[in-house]
């Protein structure tokens, strides 16, 4: 079977962010015919200004679209701060109009143990539509991620959010495979899936 590549994007530079914590746990996790790798380069992107939207691009944007083609799926995790997505993630949103993304199987997990991040999510969603994303609603979930659960290791060890967080990475990887076959089009098609440089 062919690996399907996710890539694994959090809306939080915290250290010790439970956003960060969700995302690392499901690249730590083995699932037959997945990898799930994070995406590290949020706070390297530089603010987003349509005149910079061309060759040359910045170098993390170079980075940031590369990782994006090279991937069948992308899994976001983030907070929501004073009632919106945060600055530097929004930026890596608005970095991705210009590419990388449209058409791009897509879900997130929120992790809010609080207010309940609603606005964000909202406001994500808003986004990843405007964007041309293939948002897949059946691999969205809602799994509450208290501090105390992330370890040092910047993992989480609670056996039922590590299964929750399998059963976000199943249901998207069970659609990309699913609108391969009724498609025919899959990154795997395109050679993608044996790329080891991004
Ligand atoms: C400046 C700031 C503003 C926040 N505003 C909200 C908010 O409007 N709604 C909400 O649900 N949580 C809010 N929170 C709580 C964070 O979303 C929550 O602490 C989250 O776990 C942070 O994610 P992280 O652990 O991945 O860094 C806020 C936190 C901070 C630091």
């Amino acid at each position: 079977m062919n690996r399907l590549h996710i890539l694994l994007i959090s809306g939080s530079l915290r250290s010790g962010s439970t956003n960060s914590a969700a995302l690392l746990t499901a690249a730590s996790l083995t699932l037959d015919g997945v990898s799930a790798r994070m995406y590290q380069g949020m706070g390297n992107l530089p603010h987003f200004n349509p005149d910079d939207d061309a060759e040359p691009l910045h170098p993390a944007v170079g980075d940031l679209r590369a990782r994006l083609d090279a991937s069948d799926a992308v899994l976001f995790c983030v907070p929501e701060y004073a009632g919106a997505l945060p600055g530097s993630f929004k930026n890596l949103l608005d970095w991705t109009v210009g590419g990388g993304t449209y058409g791009k199987p897509v879900a997130w997990i929120n992790t809010s143990a609080g207010l309940g991040a609603i606005d964000a999510h909202e406001s994500l969603r808003r986004v990843l539509e405007r964007t041309g994303t293939d948002i897949v609603d059946t691999a969205c979930a809602h799994i509450p991620v208290r501090p105390q659960m992330v370890g040092a290791d910047g993992l989480i060890d609670n056996a039922a959010i590590r299964e929750r967080i399998a059963g976000v990475l199943l249901a998207l990887s069970d659609h990309v495979r699913e609108r391969a076959q009724t498609t025919n089009e899959t990154s795997l098609d395109m050679g993608y899936a044996e790329r080891t440089d991004v």
